[in-house]
C-alpha cells in the first residue's frame, strides 16, 4: 500500500511527530492489540504505525478512540476491531493537552474524552504522547473539557459551578458551551461539551468522582491513575520515554 509522506507545518508538529514515531517503534509488537488515541500528536502516532505495519507485515488489531481516528487508520489500511470484540489491549496510545509530573492529565480538547477514557481503562499499558508544551506543574490553565447530555445542558452546567464552589473554586470560574463555527460542538456521542476554566486545579482525585455523579454528565476530562509513560518528542525529532514523576531537562 503506498502511503502519503507524513507532513508537519511548524515546530510543535516537529515534536509531535516525533514523539508519534517514537511511539510506534518502540510500543508496538507482532500480534499486538492497540488502542488508538485521537488528535494530532495520536495521528501522527496512527501514520507512523501504518508506515511500519507495511514495511514490516506486522500482525496487529487496533481499537479506536474517534471517529476522526477510524477514519484516518482506515485510509492507512490499519485493521480495526470494536473495542467491544477486540478484548482487553496491550498498549494503548494518545495524546494530553495537558499533563502533570504524576502523570495526571486534562484531555479532550478534540471532544473525545469518552472513548478515550474507555479504551485507556481497557488497556494494560497507556503511554501519552506529546511535545513539551503540554508539560505542566499543575493542571488547569487548559479548560477542563466535560462531556454532558444537550438535555437541559444549563441545568448541569448549574450543577457544575455548585459543585466547584463547594470545592473552594470562586463562584465566577467561566463555564462555557463549546462551539465551533458559531454552532456546538456535538461528540461522537451526540453529546455537548462544556470547559471549565478553573485555572489552578486542586483536589482532582475526588473532584473527578463527584463531577461525574451529577446527572447530565458524561464523562469528565481529568484522567488520574491511567498512564503508565510519557513520551516527549523535540522540534529536533528526538524523543525520550519517561516514567512518574518525570523530570523535563528544559534548556
Ligand atoms: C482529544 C484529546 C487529544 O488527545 C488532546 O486534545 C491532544 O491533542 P493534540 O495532540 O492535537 O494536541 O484529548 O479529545
Amino acid at each position: 500500500m503506498d502511503l502519503p509522506p507524513i507532513s508537519t507545518r511548524n515546530e510543535q508538529d516537529k515534536a509531535k511527530l516525533a514523539a508519534g514515531k517514537f511511539a510506534a517503534e518502540n510500543y508496538v509488537f507482532d500480534g499486538g492489540k492497540i488502542g488508538l488515541g485521537s488528535g494530532t500528536t495520536s495521528h501522527y502516532f496512527v501514520r507512523a504505525l501504518a508506515q511500519r505495519l507495511h514495511a514490516e507485515d506486522l500482525d496487529i488489531n487496533c481499537a479506536v478512540t474517534s471517529r476522526s481516528t477510524h477514519d484516518l487508520a482506515s485510509e492507512l489500511g490499519v485493521p480495526l476491531t470494536d473495542l467491544d470484540d477486540i478484548g482487553r489491549l496491550d498498549v494503548c496510545i494518545d495524546g494530553p493537552d495537558e499533563i502533570d509530573p504524576h502523570g495526571a492529565m486534562i484531555k479532550g480538547g478534540g471532544a473525545c474524552l469518552l472513548w478515550e477514557k474507555l479504551v485507556a481503562r481497557n488497556s494494560d499499558k497507556v503511554v501519552i504522547v506529546a511535545d513539551e508544551l503540554k508539560a505542566v506543574e499543575t493542571l488547569g490553565a487548559f479548560p477542563l473539557p466535560i462531556e454532558v447530555v444537550q438535555f437541559s445542558w444549563r441545568t448541569t452546567a448549574r450543577a457544575v459551578r455548585e459543585l466547584l464552589v463547594e470545592y473552594g473554586y470562586a463562584d465566577d470560574v467561566v463555564i462555557y458551551r463549546r462551539e465551533r463555527e458559531g454552532k456546538p460542538v456535538v461528540t461522537d456521542n451526540g453529546n455537548f461539551i462544556i470547559d471549565v476554566k478553573l485555572g489552578e486545579a486542586r483536589s482532582i482525585r475526588e473532584l473527578t468522582v463527584d463531577l461525574n455523579r451529577i446527572p447530565g454528565v458524561v464523562e469528565n476530562g481529568f484522567f488520574v491513575d491511567i498512564a503508565h509513560e510519557v513520551v516527549f518528542g523535540r522540534p529536533d525529532g528526538t524523543a525520550h520515554a519517561y516514567g512518574f514523576p518525570y523530570v523535563l531537562d528544559r534548556h
